[in-house]
């Protein structure tokens, strides 16, 4: 039995039937509703906090943070958290979403399916991988004894739009249910040419859910997938291949969802292009300077962010310092927090404050396109985060403030009388601060001079008022 039944369920892995695809994260929008319209009141309002756990098992879990039920939101992603003890595997699945991973910690070996191919790519912090909507994919964590961190980004353009996302277990049993639980028992006893009770008994052994030890002595069960990991690759490659085809058959019962399915699955194979990951350590940031630094992540630098048609982030302020006040004019932003604490202050087009709340690590905010912003430090140490923009073009932001801001271009005569300032009081207010982008904040001065420079504004302030009275 053990051989073929493993083959088997290797065969059920990626054997697609679309009834009872797993519905992770759908639900609850209503009964949300109502205390996310409070939360819309709320200090917190471009925080997400909707977070909810879709895969948890001894091995590892999933955590996604929902950007559900945001009217203001142009193109509503969440964002996602998995965490693989040593020696796991994330059972091979495919998503109606397309998802950007990022390592944070530890090492990965992926696989995954692109162009009749199962390439397997090696990852390690720092790395940046497209998975796109339709791939059937598996993790493995190959750290030794190292716990796998990994945050993405869970696109959701492509999807049937069922709920968060959607997860279609290729394999499984009682949990998570294999797709296949849908058909009747005997057209797979037909197609797969095995007996019922072959078959029963392989839909119920998987009880372990969708990450599993790899490791024998823990999870008997699991077994299974060690060996489709021991295969050779070309076996490994051979076994999907055959899958994809047979997922390709037409099968009445379930035209219509097949079909979407299909149509997506299809679309990924006529794109597949050999995927290959993108360290964001290596890439020398965009911008440093004393205070921090920022590395930015086009499609310029990593092809497939085209496809995905999203750009990826990373900053690194030093304690204390600050973000100038800026604008995305071509892209929402989401961030999560890596290290420390800091703030995060947002405002409204119409100038009223938005948000301004302290985040610490973990913690996933959003800006909407257009949105003023800036992010602080807080003084007891660096503040990292990491995001995602919903662009894949170089996102140029607008700063607001600092020796780069769209006021020192637009510095003249023009823009005095629009703030109703002398031409000299408008030049002492653009020209005092002399850093850029990154700025030591007003709250990391030491006492006496952040003073100083509140005395110098409100000297910029009284001498706009007596323009006025000369006026
Ligand atoms: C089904 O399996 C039997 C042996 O178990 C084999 O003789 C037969 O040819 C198979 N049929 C198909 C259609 O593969
Ligand atoms: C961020 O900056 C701190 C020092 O301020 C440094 O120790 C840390 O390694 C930096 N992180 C990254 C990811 O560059
Ligand atoms: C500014 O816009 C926000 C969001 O549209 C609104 O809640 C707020 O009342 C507005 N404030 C003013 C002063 O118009
Ligand atoms: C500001 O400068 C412009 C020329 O640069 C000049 O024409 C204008 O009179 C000045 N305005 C004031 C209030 O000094």
């Amino acid at each position: 039995m053990g051989n073929r039944a493993a083959l088997l369920l290797l065969v059920l892995l990626l054997c697609y039937g679309v009834t009872t695809a797993i519905g992770f994260v759908k639900e609850e929008t209503e009964e949300k509703g109502t205390e996310r319209e409070e939360r819309r009141e709320g200090e917190d309002r471009f925080l997400l906090h909707d977070t909810k756990h879709v895969v948890k098992t001894d091995a590892g879990d999933m955590r996604v943070v929902r950007s559900f039920g945001w009217r203001m939101i142009e193109r509503p992603m969440h964002i996602g958290f998995i965490t693989m003890e040593p020696k796991t595997l994330f059972i091979p699945h495919y998503l109606d979403s397309s998802l950007i991973i990022f390592i944070r910690r530890g090492e990965a070996k992926i696989g995954l399916i692109y162009k009749d191919e199962l390439g397997e790519r090696r990852l390690k912090s720092g790395d940046i991988y497209h998975i796109p909507a339709g791939s059937a994919f598996y993790l493995v964590n190959t750290g030794e004894g190292q716990r796998l961190h990994i945050i993405c980004s869970i696109d959701q353009s492509e999807s049937l739009r069922l709920g968060a996302f959607q997860s279609f277990f290729i394999g499984g049993g009682t949990y998570p249910t294999s797709v296949l639980s849908g058909f009747e028992p005997e057209t797979l006893s037909t197609a797969f040419n095995v007996t019922i009770d072959e078959f029963k008994e392989i839909m119920t052994r998987q009880k372990d859910g969708p990450i599993v030890y790899l490791d024998d002595s823990r999870a008997p069960r699991s077994s299974i997938w060690t060996n489709f990991l021991q295969m050779k690759e070309q076996d490994r490659l051979q076994r999907l291949k055959r899958l994809i085809e047979f997922q390709q058959e037409p099968m009445e019962e379930e035209e219509e969802t097949t079909w979407s399915w299909r149509k997506l699955l299809n679309s990924v194979f006529k794109t597949g292009k050999s995927p290959d990951s993108y360290n964001i350590y290596k890439k020398s940031p965009d911008f440093r300077n004393y205070y921090g630094s920022s590395i930015a992540l086009d499609d310029s630098d990593y092809d497939p962010l085209k496809h995905a048609g999203l750009g990826v982030y990373l900053v690194n302020l030093t304690a204390g310092s600050m973000m100038a006040p800026h604008v995305n004019p071509t892209a929402t932003e989401y961030g999560v927090v890596l290290r420390g604490t800091g703030t995060i202050q947002i405002v409204y087009p119409n100038g009223t404050q938005a948000m301004k709340v302290k985040v610490a690590e973990g913690d996933v905010f959003w800006v909407p396109r257009y949105f003023p912003f800036c992010q602080i430090a807080s003084r007891t140490g660096p503040f990292e985060f990491f995001g995602f923009t919903t662009s894949a073009r170089k996102n140029r932001p607008q700063f607001l403030a600092g020796a780069s801001s769209v006021l020192r271009t637009l510095k003249g005569p023009e823009l005095a009388a629009a703030y109703g300032m002398s031409n000299e009081s408008l030049n002492h207010l653009l020209e005092a601060q002399r850093e850029s982008v990154i700025l030591p904040s007003a709250s990391a001065a030491p006492p006496d001079m952040a003073k100083k420079k509140v005395d110098r504004v409100q000297k910029a302030m009284r001498s706009y008022d007596s323009d006025m009275i000369i006026d």
